[in-house]
């Protein structure tokens, strides 16, 4: 869909998204962002941005910074993997758009400190990591989020369901902006993927790296069929001819999220609920399909892994790009706000518009 621009051309409706550079991504990174990122960049209705957000993983990584650098590579590399095309889309380096820090602050003066405190996910940081209480930084950590959404004006946000208190965080920084400036932001948002959250291959309710129940986009069939060996299924069920349960089996969502051969899938349930297929025949079938789904995701990440050139290339042209989007909307955001000085002969006066 386009939307009709002031100087009265249309354009397409911008989508943006991030991910935090933490190490290699996996299926449940897959369902929830990814798979609506290729398909909305594919559609072509969108112009789509891409954003590794280093800055956002350095609210909790801030001790290991250096290692940041090796995971950056990394995202990239999934990033294309999956199939975000550096020529149809824009992927970039949050920390290579400094503006993006600028825009935070002015949105730090819209949001009170309760209703950061009030974001959920705060909450699970703190306890997951164990913190006596969360930084600035992280505190601040959806306002951050906010800028990166609105500093493109992203209409559409692809992401996981975990995320959805920060799209609304950042509805109302663009509502506030609006009221007290006037209009410069679109109200984003959130596309949340077809499975909200994948389980982890052991049956808690969300794959993740720090819970170590995760399948790699990256990782090669030996390891996927390991890991799906080693799968919890349904723990009621003994004996392969014990009628099993299908619904929130991990080993069914699975097959369900990934398997293509939709009739083997179908099949596979009948039997398993009149308990006449073993766990063995159910998880070698996932681990073919999860082949057949990671084969081209693996060879392209090979491909992009053998030309570090050309992976730095796309980066940096991908950033020049966002910055001069950045910049644009600074200098708007600032104009709304009357704080467009200039130092004219008789010292600091304002712009007039
Ligand atoms: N907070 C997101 C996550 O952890 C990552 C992110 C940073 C992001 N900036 C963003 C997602 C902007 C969407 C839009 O997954």
């Amino acid at each position: 869909m386009s939307v009709p621009s002031p100087d009265g051309q249309t354009r397409r409706r911008r989508l943006l998204t991030g991910l935090r550079p933490t190490g290699k991504l996996h299926l449940g990174n897959y369902v929830g962002t990814l798979e609506n990122d290729v398909r909305l960049q594919s559609s072509g209705e969108y112009e789509c941005f891409f954003l590794i957000a280093d800055y956002h993983a350095l609210t909790t990584y801030y001790e290991q910074s250096r290692q940041l650098g090796g995971n950056i590579t990394e995202t990239l590399l999934d990033f294309l993997a999956v199939g975000i095309d550096p020529e149809k889309s824009t992927i970039y380096l949050q920390s290579l758009v400094p503006e993006v820090a600028e825009l935070f602050l002015l949105f730090t003066m819209l949001v009170s400190i309760s209703r950061a405190q009030r974001i959920p996910t705060l909450k699970e940081q703190v306890r997951d990591l164990k913190l006596e209480s969360a930084s600035l930084g992280l505190l601040n950590y959806p306002v951050l989020q906010a800028a990166d959404i609105l500093m493109v004006k992203g209409e559409v946000v692809p992401v996981g369901k975990d995320q959805s208190s920060h799209i609304e965080l950042t509805r109302e920084v663009a509502r506030r902006f609006t009221q007290l400036y006037g209009p410069v932001f679109p109200e984003a948002e959130a596309l949340i993927g077809r499975v909200p959250t994948l389980p982890g291959t052991d049956g808690k309710p969300k794959m993740s790296k720090s819970l170590g129940n995760v399948i790699l986009l990256s990782d090669d069939a030996r390891t996927v069929t390991a890991q799906v060996k080693r799968m919890y299924t349904d723990p009621t069920r003994i004996h392969a001819t014990d009628p099993g349960h299908v619904r929130g089996n991990p080993v069914f969502v699975y097959h369900d999220a990934f398997n293509d051969h939709k009739d083997e899938v179908a099949d596979l349930k009948r039997r398993y609920r009149r308990g006449q297929v073993g766990d063995v025949e159910v998880k070698q079938k996932l681990a073919a399909a999860l082949d057949r789904f990671l084969d081209p995701i693996r060879e392209r990440r090979a491909y992009f892994a053998q030309r570090p050139q050309l992976l730095e290339e796309i980066l940096l042209a991908g950033s020049e790009r966002a910055r001069a989007e950045a910049r644009k909307t600074i200098e708007e955001a600032k104009e709304a706000m009357g704080m467009t000085y200039f130092l004219g002969s008789r010292g600091l006066v304002a712009a007039q518009h």
